[in-house]
C-alpha cells in the first residue's frame, strides 16, 4: 500500500492553515491563507464563517497538491481551532445567521457584569472552571439570540445550531451530517460541566440558551465520521478534534502532570497539564480540559493572554514602524532595553490573571528620547511580562515552582524575546525543533484514533529539542523591570475603571 499521511487543519484567529505530516512527525507540506478581520465597533471582532470554511477547505486541498498527494493517501484528518469563537447557523440551509463572534470580542461585557451581580460567579466557576467573562462562547450565543431578528424563536423550534469553529468545520467537511464538538472546545463555552462532562442544564437555563442548539460532545481522538466529496474525492476519517491550545499541549508532549507550554500566537496561552484531577485556581487562572483519549480525561490549568504576537501586528499595521513582523527583532535589538517605556497591550481588555474587559492599550514612560526601537522593545517585553504574571499565578496555585517551560508558535523564532522570557521568568525556556505543535497535536490525536500511531508511547520520542534558553545577565535586572510593569498594569486598569 502507498505511504499514508495525516492532514491537520489549524484554523486560527488570523489564518487558516493545513499541514501534512508523515509517520515520523515531520512536516511534508504547509498551506496557509489569511482571512478578513471585521471590526464593526471598538471592542467587537467578527469573522465571516463562510470565509473560515472556504479558506480552510482551500488550504487543505492546496497542502495535498503541494505534497503531490491525493486524498486516498490521507489516513485521517485532525482539527485544531481558535477556541470560543461562536457561530450559529440554520440546520436546514447550513447558512450562518450572523457573523462568527470572535473570542476577542467584548460586546457582552455588560451582560457578564449582570450575571456577576446575579451572584452566578461561584456556581459558574465550580461547574465550568471558568470566571464569568465575555471571552467564552455562552454570552456570545446569547447575544445572537437576543439581537438577530427571529433567532430566539427559530432556536426554540430546534432550527438553529451552535458550534465553535471545530464544529463548523466538521459540519461542512461532512456535508452537514455531523454536529459534534470535543470536550476541550466544550470546556471553553461556560456551559459545560467539566466534572460530569455534559452540558449543564442549570447554566443553560440561567442564560436562556436552548439545549437543542448544542452539538454532541465527543472525545478528542476518535473517528467522528467521514468527509463528503465536496473537498476530497475519497472520503477521509475525521478522527481528532481539540482546541488549538490543548492541541499544542499535546503536540509539545506535555503528557505528565506539571509539564507546561506557552504558545506565542495572536495571544499567549500558557497551559499546564494537571493530570486526571481538575485543579481549582485561587489566582484567576482557568481550569480546563486538556484532552480526552478513550475514557481518560486529562485536565489543565490555563492562563489566557489576549494579546501576544498580535502586538507585533499592531506595530506593523497600526503604527507602521515595521514592514513585516520579522523586522521587529532587529529593531528591538538596536537598543539595549526599553529605556523605561512600557506598553500594556490591553487592546481586547486583559485576560488572566486580571480579567478586565474594559482595560485598553496604554503606553507609559515616553520621553523626548523615545524612538520606534524603544516601542518595539517594550512591545516584545510586554509579551514576556504577561507570561510571567500567568506563570507566577500557576506556581502559586500549585504551591511549587515550574522547572521549565516549553514554547511554540510564530514568535518563538525571535531569540531576543525567548532570552528575555527566560531572564524574566528565571526558568529555562525550551524551544522544540517543530514549533508547529498545534497542528502536530491535532495530527497525533487523529492518527492515534485510526492506529496510524500506536499510542503516546509511539510518538513521545518524536519531540526534539532545538534550543534551551537559560536565565542570563539580564535576569539580575528582572525585579526592577517587573516593578515598572506592575505600575504600568495598575495605571492601565485604573484608567479603564475611572
Ligand atoms: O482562546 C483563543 C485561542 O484559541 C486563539 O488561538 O492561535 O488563534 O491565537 P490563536
Amino acid at each position: 500500500m502507498a505511504e499514508q499521511y495525516i492532514l491537520a487543519l489549524d484554523q486560527g484567529t488570523t489564518s487558516s492553515r493545513a499541514l501534512v505530516f508523515d509517520r515520523a512527525g515531520n512536516i511534508v507540506s504547509v498551506a496557509q491563507k489569511e482571512f478578513r478581520q471585521i471590526y464593526p465597533q471598538p471592542g467587537w471582532v467578527e469573522h465571516d464563517p463562510q470565509e473560515i470554511w472556504s479558506t480552510q477547505a482551500g488550504v487543505a486541498a492546496e497542502a495535498l497538491t503541494h505534497a503531490g498527494l491525493s486524498s486516498a493517501s490521507i489516513a485521517a484528518i485532525g482539527i485544531a481551532n481558535q477556541r470560543e469563537t461562536t457561530i450559529v447557523w440554520d440546520r436546514e440551509t447550513g447558512q450562518p445567521v450572523y457573523n462568527a463572534i470572535v473570542w476577542q470580542d467584548r460586546r457582552t461585557a455588560d451582560f457578564c457584569d449582570e450575571l456577576k451581580t446575579r451572584g452566578l460567579e461561584p456556581l459558574v466557576r465550580k461547574k465550568t472552571g471558568l470566571p464569568i467573562d465575555s471571552y467564552w462562547s455562552a454570552t456570545k450565543i446569547r447575544w445572537i439570540l437576543d439581537n438577530v431578528p427571529g433567532a430566539r424563536e427559530r432556536a426554540g423550534q430546534g432550527k438553529l445550531a451552535f458550534g465553535t469553529v471545530d464544529c463548523w468545520l466538521a459540519w461542512n467537511l461532512t456535508e452537514h451530517r455531523l454536529h459534534v464538538t470535543d470536550v476541550t472546545n466544550a470546556s471553553r463555552s461556560m456551559l459545560f460541566n467539566i466534572h460530569r462532562l455534559e452540558w449543564d442544564e442549570e447554566l443553560l437555563e440561567a442564560l436562556q440558551i436552548p439545549r437543542s442548539m448544542l452539538p454532541q460532545v465527543r472525545s478528542s481522538s476518535e473517528v467522528y465520521g467521514r468527509t463528503g466529496t465536496a473537498v476530497f474525492p475519497s472520503p477521509i476519517p475525521l478522527a481528532g478534534i481539540a482546541g488549538d491550545q490543548q492541541a499544542a499541549l499535546f503536540g509539545q508532549m506535555c503528557i505528565r502532570p506539571g509539564m507546561a507550554k506557552n504558545t506565542y500566537g495572536t495571544g499567549c496561552f500558557l497551559v499546564m497539564n494537571t493530570g486526571d484531577q481538575p485543579i481549582e485556581s485561587r489566582n484567576n487562572l482557568v481550569t480546563t480540559i486538556a484532552w480526552q483519549i478513550g475514557e481518560h480525561v486529562n485536565y489543565a490549568l490555563e492562563g489566557s493572554i489576549f494579546i501576544g504576537g498580535a502586538v507585533v501586528q499592531w506595530l506593523r499595521d497600526g503604527l507602521g514602524i515595521i514592514k513585516s513582523a520579522s523586522e521587529i527583532e532587529a529593531l528591538a535589538r538596536s537598543v539595549p532595553h526599553s529605556d523605561g517605556v512600557y506598553l500594556v497591550p490591553a487592546f481586547a481588555g486583559l485576560g488572566a490573571p486580571h480579567w478586565n474587559a474594559r482595560a485598553r492599550g496604554t503606553l507609559f514612560g515616553v520621553s523626548r528620547g523615545t524612538t520606534s526601537a524603544h516601542i518595539a522593545r517594550a512591545a516584545l517585553d510586554s509579551i514576556a511580562y504577561q507570561s510571567y504574571e500567568v506563570l507566577k499565578a500557576m506556581e502559586s496555585d500549585l504551591g511549587s515552582r515550574i522547572a521549565e517551560l516549553r514554547v511554540d508558535g510564530g514568535a518563538v523564532a525571535n531569540d531576543l524575546l525567548m532570552q528575555f522570557q527566560s531572564d524574566i521568568l528565571g526558568v529555562d525556556v525550551i524551544r522544540p525543533r517543530i514549533t508547529e505543535t498545534t497542528a502536530l497535536g491535532a495530527a497525533y490525536l487523529a492518527g492515534m484514533a485510526v492506529d496510524y500511531w500506536g499510542g503516546i508511547g509511539d510518538i513521545q520520542s518524536q519531540w526534539k529539542l532545538d534550543r534551551r534558553f537559560t536565565p542570563g545577565d539580564d535576569a539580575d535586572n528582572a525585579p526592577a523591570y517587573l516593578q515598572g510593569w506592575r505600575r504600568a498594569i495598575n495605571a492601565s486598569k485604573a484608567w479603564a475603571d475611572a
